[in-house]
């Protein structure tokens, strides 16, 4: 059985194959009829929405399952609720503190299950950013992504999918906050290309795609004022924007702290795809839901 805890778990191929079908507006509806239980340990805006959407665009029938309902590990073991889940659902997607909670879910293979983010990754997220550059550029060669901002589940993902497609890389993070050595590793056997930088604008030179994701993630919150002391100096503005290529755009997975990782300026830029990039979570969800479902994933 497959699931989706991380976009390296695809091939290259494979990802291809989600990326092509999620331009498929009608792909065949493989939901149709059966349920996709959606279950958040954290709020969410895009992750909910493009998911409810696009389990109702192939048929199904999405059921929205909160923390306090589900108490995964306190009501019940992951295993436990997995397996229940697994007698109504098609599909289950969660959005967890804890990675190793995915693990666990995915262990007994009752159903498959796919990441709406952890601490570790945000694939969804990656392959909604995939599909963008793609759209904005026709193509993925001959690019360079520049990551500002804290090495976290989102730019794990995007640095996995970019290596994947062969999209070079690099990230600007203050020391502390950079990829650990697992993360340079796996990036290289993908055949990636990724630079590390604590000089934002060294990273951002000649960029195509500059990125950059909340200095304080769902879970920090208790480190807020540290984290806004060390990245001083690694907002994405206006004048780090004019060091990137002339052809480059800024994507941010949203939600976005203007003023801190990002200026008001850069958002509402001509150069800002953040809203293309946001409703490509839907039609990205759509494909890898009717790839994961479908006759793709059994091949
Ligand atoms: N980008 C993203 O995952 O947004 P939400 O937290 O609103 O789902
Ligand atoms: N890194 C952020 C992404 C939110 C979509 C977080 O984990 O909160």
């Amino acid at each position: 059985m497959r699931h989706f805890l991380e976009i390296d778990e695809l091939s290259t191929a494979e990802l291809t194959a989600v990326l092509d079908l999620s331009a498929v507006p009608d792909p065949e509806r493989v939901l149709e009829g059966r349920g996709a239980a959606l279950v958040f340990e954290k709020p969410s805006n895009r992750t909910r929405n493009s998911m409810e959407m696009a389990v109702f665009q192939l048929g199904g029938h999405p059921v929205y399952l909160t923390d306090p309902e589900m108490g995964i590990d306190r009501r019940e073991s992951a295993q436990d609720v997995i397996r229940v889940l697994a007698g109504y659902h098609a599909v289950v997607a969660a959005r967890v503190f804890d990675h190793g909670v995915l693990e666990r879910m995915a262990e007994p293979d009752a159903v498959p299950v796919v990441n709406l983010l952890s601490d570790r990754a945000h694939p969804m997220q990656a392959l909604a950013d995939l599909l963008t550059i793609r759209q904005v550029f026709g193509g993925f060669d001959d690019l360079t992504v520049a990551y500002v901002g804290d090495a976290n589940n989102v730019w794990r993902s995007l640095a996995l999918g970019c290596a994947m497609v062969g999209v070079d890389s690099r990230i600007a993070t203050p020391a502390g906050y950079g990829p650990t050595p697992d993360d340079l590793a796996r990036i290289a056997e993908l055949g990636g290309s990724i630079e590390v930088f604590e000089d934002p604008h060294v990273a951002v030179r000649g960029a195509d795609v500059v990125y950059t994701d909340v200095w304080t993630s769902m879970g920090q919150e208790e480190e807020r004022q540290a984290r806004l002391d060390d990245f001083a100096g690694f907002t994405v503005d206006s004048a780090l924007m004019d060091e990137a290529s002339d052809r480059a755009v800024f994507l941010h997975c949203l939600p976005a702290h203007r003023g801190e990782e990002v200026s008001d300026e850069v958002m509402e830029s001509a150069r800002s795809r953040v809203w293309t990039q946001a409703h490509n979570r839907m039609h990205s969800a759509r494909g890898l839901l009717a790839w994961l479902l479908g006759p793709g994933a059994e091949a």
